[in-house]
């Protein structure tokens, strides 16, 4: 069943079959990413974390673009000349939604990258935990063509994806580039042709709907605390994070899997999933 529901004036959602179809709808200016585009998106990613019809987020842009990027006229115009105090307030809600909240989040997250890409919208595209691009999706670095350098956390999020060499030649030239070179280039899992972008982001969002839930997210958030930590304390944590996984599963999928390989011989880890009914 479909229904779409919007966040302010700024955000869609249409929930179907356990997909929540996040779309940034500002598209009469590309999606650019104002004050009021983040406080809705808070108060969005907020709420389907508890959401039922929400199994997993994909973001996306409604019309032609993902985002162009932050709102020049809200991020950088409308914020000369303000307090300290007020900047620091626009800045804020930004950064909760796009990369604090983001990157753990409860639930997994796709982008799917309709069109044109800019700026800042790198930072929630590499947020999420996976992407998805139309071939002929157009991304770029643009900050250094127009008198500034990736801020916000930009430049923090492509260093976590690109090679240095890649990265800096795109801030340094802020030369475009389209969906295929964005997956050769690391920065998204895949390019696709347009016309089969929706259909192949469900087919991944379904693969991921059929996980055990409380499994994959302990996976996911223990990759992304772990790259950050040395050997010796990542072996610590993940220890600790597979037994705090079995402790909170309440499918006990830890037990069931074994089961069914060592006692029952029913399932071959090798040959797909256990049996989560079984
Ligand atoms: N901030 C504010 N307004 C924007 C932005 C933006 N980042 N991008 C587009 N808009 C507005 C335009 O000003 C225009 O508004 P108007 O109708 O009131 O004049 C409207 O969106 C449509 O934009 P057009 O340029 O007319 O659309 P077009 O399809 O021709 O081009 C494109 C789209 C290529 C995305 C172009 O708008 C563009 O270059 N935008 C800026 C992209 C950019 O460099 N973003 C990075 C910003 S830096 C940062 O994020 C830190």
């Amino acid at each position: 069943m479909t229904s779409t529901q919007s966040w302010g004036d700024n955000v869609l959602v249409e929930f179907e079959d356990g997909i929540a179809w996040v779309q940034l709808n500002r598209p009469d200016k590309r999606n650019a990413m104002s004050v009021g585009l983040a406080e809705d998106m808070n108060k969005v990613l907020d709420a389907l974390e508890v959401d039922d019809r929400c199994g997993v987020i994909v973001l996306t842009g409604v019309g032609d673009a993902f985002s162009a990027g932050m709102d020049l006229k809200d991020f950088f115009r409308a914020t000369d000349g303000v307090s300290d105090v007020e900047r620091m307030r626009a800045y804020r809600s930004t950064r909760a939604w796009q990369w604090r909240t983001l990157m753990h989040y409860a639930k997994p997250t796709i982008a799917m990258v309709n069109g044109w890409c800019f700026g800042g919208a790198f930072t929630p595209l590499i947020c999420c935990d996976l992407a998805i691009a139309s071939e002929d999706a157009t991304f770029g670095l643009s900050e250094i063509n127009w008198g500034v350098i990736p801020g916000g956390v930009v430049s923090k999020a492509i260093s976590t994806l690109l090679n240095d060499r890649k990265a800096m030649y795109y801030v340094m030239t802020g030369e475009k580039f389209d969906g295929r070179k964005a997956e050769e280039l690391g920065l998204i899992n895949e390019a696709v042709p347009a016309d089969q972008l929706r259909a192949r982001t469900v087919e991944l969002a379904k693969v991921l709907l059929a996980k055990n839930p409380t499994v994959l997210r302990q996976a996911r958030l223990a990759y992304k605390y772990a790259r950050y930590m040395d050997w010796e304390q990542a072996a610590e944590y993940l220890t600790a994070k597979a037994d705090q996984t079995t402790f909170v599963d309440p499918e006990r999928g830890r037990e069931e899997g074994l089961k069914q390989f060592l006692d029952d011989k029913t399932y071959r880890p090798g040959h797909g999933t256990y049996q989560r009914e079984g």
